[in-house]
């Protein structure tokens, strides 16, 4: 494990308390310049690519109020699960002393949330990597808060979203079973008190098979609130 100053990537660098990095590289980023994006995100600049979902704007209020949460939660690192370009995670943490560990199961999307990590100047408390939700459930670390961004999208209407990934969209037969999974790693993961901000596509969703998986893995949804292009979940 490294002791000196640790950087942003998705290849060898590691944060002194959280885990290895699984792979990936920044070969991944050259792409064609034309299809280079970039934006802003509440103040972060984010880059991406039509390989991964574009950030909606709204989803910066899953950061906001998980950035309102650091502030009394326990000591301990953050989990962005299903991360994508990293920006709702980076925002979290941006003026925090807050590590995070950001976690997709697509290279190129772990390398870009390294690399808009960087990109604004956070990249020394950032650590990508390249993991499945259950993957995390089996290692040791522990967070004060999960944040977790899922495919939501019941299966029948993905369609509906030509310019977005299938797999960055697709969350089953009714939108929800990524989420579940989600729900199952952040009970695994979280220290005591802690809390998981999870982003759904309708409060149905939060009240069916989510609160069901909750109440199964021993935490319960404290609140649900609707936001512009979706519902946040805050479960503890
Ligand atoms: C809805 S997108 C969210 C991305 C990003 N948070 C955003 O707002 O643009 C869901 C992400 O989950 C990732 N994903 C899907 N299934 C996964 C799994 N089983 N484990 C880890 N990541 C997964 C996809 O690659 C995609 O980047």
């Amino acid at each position: 494990m490294q002791t000196s100053a640790p950087t942003a990537t998705a290849d060898q660098t590691v944060l002194p308390s959280v885990p290895n990095p699984a792979g990936g590289s920044h070969d991944l980023l050259d792409v064609d310049p034309g299809d280079r994006r970039t934006a802003f995100v509440g103040r972060l600049e984010i880059a991406w690519d039509p390989r991964i979902l574009e950030p909606r704007p709204w989803t910066a209020e899953q950061s906001r109020w998980a950035a309102r949460l650091l502030t009394t939660l326990p000591p301990g690192p953050v989990l962005e699960l299903c991360s994508g370009a990293g920006h709702i995670g980076l925002l979290a943490v941006a003026g925090t002393r807050r590590e995070l560990v950001c976690v997709d199961r697509e290279p190129v999307a772990t390398a870009y949330a390294a690399d808009n990590a960087a990109r604004n100047g956070i990249g020394q408390q950032v650590h990508a990597r390249t993991a499945t939700i259950e993957q995390v459930a089996e290692e040791p670390t522990r967070y004060a808060l999960v944040i977790a961004d899922p495919p939501w999208v019941p299966s029948a209407g993905v369609d509906r979203f030509p310019e977005d990934p299938p797999g960055a969209i697709d969350g089953g037969p009714d939108g929800t079973d990524l989420a579940v999974a989600c729900v199952r790693t952040a009970a695994r993961v979280l220290l005591p008190g802690g809390a998981l901000v999870l982003q759904l596509g309708t409060g149905e969703q939060a009240t069916g098979a989510v609160a069901d998986a909750a109440a199964a893995h021993g935490l319960t949804v404290d609140e649900v609130r609707p936001c512009l292009g979706g519902v946040l979940v805050l479960l503890r």
